[in-house]
């Protein structure tokens, strides 16, 4: 999969993807991600790329122009399967949406800054809008790097073990179930027996009423449990 970001904050995207299973994913040549600075497009030799809103109001637009550039720019080269706006009035990401981005081959990421980006982008090029959650946060880049974390580990053959993205919360809609490591007694506070016993079935239930009884508690909201 390769996924296309512009920002005009490119700074902030360089850590996220050099580590851990996103750097994993990209030495095996799983995920290319590329980090456009949108000021490559600028309207004017001062790097400009937004302006006051019409009919007044406080906050910046990002405009119109550097935008189509970028996006006809970069579209020139590749096929893109989805143009995602990130946005807080965008539809609100979930596992379901990242199972379903994973599928794709070629994604362009827009991040937003100030007031947001001029309307007639998300009309003309934008093919989705994808919100992280229910509050605002300063740009978009920290939601597409959740974004392309969430994706990203979901390519086959990222994850050594490719159970492991299978049995993760979220995925059929339940919560993960509770996991111990050694020492088997710490401080007294024991990992239950059933998880010593060998027997793999029996274990397998377990995890899975555990799981049940976390989801009940915890997000009665999720689909399953209504
Ligand atoms: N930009 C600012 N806040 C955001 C959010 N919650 N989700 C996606 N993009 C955003």
């Amino acid at each position: 999969m390769h996924i296309d970001i512009i920002t005009v904050l490119p700074e902030l995207l360089e850590s996220p993807f050099q580590h851990s299973i996103m750097k994993r994913a990209q030495d095996k040549g799983l995920l290319t991600v590329q980090v456009h600075q949108l000021r490559k497009w600028a309207v004017n030799e001062y790097g400009m790329v937004d302006d006051y809103q019409y009919g007044g109001g406080a906050g910046m637009v990002m405009m119109c122009e550097p935008l189509t550039k970028a996006i006809e720019e970069l579209s020139a080269n590749k096929k893109y399967d989805e143009i995602i706006f990130l946005t807080p009035d965008g539809e609100t990401f979930n596992q379901k949406m990242a199972n379903s981005l994973s599928l794709k081959e070629s994604l362009l990421l827009i991040c937003g800054h100030y007031k947001g980006i001029d309307e007639r982008i998300r009309e003309h090029f934008v093919t989705k809008e994808i919100s992280i959650g229910d509050y605002v946060l300063s740009g978009g880049e920290l939601p597409a790097a959740i974004l392309v974390d969430a994706i990203g580990r979901l390519l086959p053959g990222v994850l050594n073990d490719e159970t492991s993205a299978l049995t993760d919360s979220f995925q059929d809609n339940l919560l993960a179930p509770p996991v111990y490591t050694r020492p088997v007694d710490y401080r007294g506070w024991k990992v239950p027996d059933i998880l010593m016993s060998g027997d793999h079935k029996k274990i397998e239930e377990w995890r899975h009423e555990q799981s049940l009884i976390r989801t009940k508690e915890r997000r009665p909201d999720l689909p399953e449990n209504q």
